[in-house]
C-alpha cells in the first residue's frame, strides 16, 4: 500500500516549537491545494474514498484522530496525533477518517486541485478497478 509517515522537521527552544515541511524534502509533490478538517464529533467516520491520481498528506495539526487505509488486500490503522508527522498516501488508497479528539485539526496538503472526477467513493467501485 502506498502509505508512509514523513517526519517533519522540528524546531523546539524557549520560545516554543516551529515544524517545517518543504518541497522536495519531506513533501514529495507540488502541493497545489491545503484545506483541513476540524469540529468533528468523536463518532463522526468521514473520507470513505481513495483517489484516481490525488496524493496527500494528512497532519494532524491539533488532537488527534486515526485513518483506516486499505487497499482492498491489506487494512491498516494510523493514529495520528503528533504536530510533527505526515501522514502521505498516494492515489488508489480507500480511507477513512474517525476517532477524532474534539480539538481535532487535521491538515490535508494536496497535490492537485479539487476534482469530484478523481473520486471514487463506492467502496466496491473501487475493488473492482483494483481487480481490472
Ligand atoms: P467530502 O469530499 O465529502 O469530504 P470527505 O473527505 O469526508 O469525503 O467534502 C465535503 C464537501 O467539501 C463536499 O461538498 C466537497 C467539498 N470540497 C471542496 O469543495 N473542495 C475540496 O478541496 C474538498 C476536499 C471538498
Amino acid at each position: 500500500m502506498d502509505i508512509k509517515i514523513i517526519e517533519f522537521q522540528k524546531h523546539d527552544d524557549e520560545r516554543g516549537s516551529l515544524v517545517v515541511a518543504e518541497h522536495q524534502k519531506e513533501i514529495p509533490f507540488l502541493i497545489k491545494r491545503v484545506y483541513y478538517l476540524y469540529g468533528s464529533d468523536p463518532k463522526t467516520r468521514r473520507g470513505y474514498h481513495s483517489h484516481k491520481k490525488l496524493e496527500q498528506i494528512y497532519i494532524a495539526i491539533n488532537g488527534k484522530c486515526k485513518v483506516m487505509l486499505t487497499d482492498g488486500k491489506e487494512n491498516k490503522i494510523v493514529e495520528l496525533d503528533k504536530k510533527e508527522q505526515g501522514l502521505y498516501i498516494g492515489h488508489n488508497v480507500w480511507r477513512e477518517i474517525f476517532d477524532f479528539s474534539d480539538d481535532a485539526v487535521l491538515l490535508v496538503l494536496a497535490s492537485e486541485k479539487y476534482e469530484e472526477s478523481d473520486y471514487i467513493r463506492d467502496y466496491n467501485i473501487y475493488l473492482s478497478k483494483k481487480e481490472e
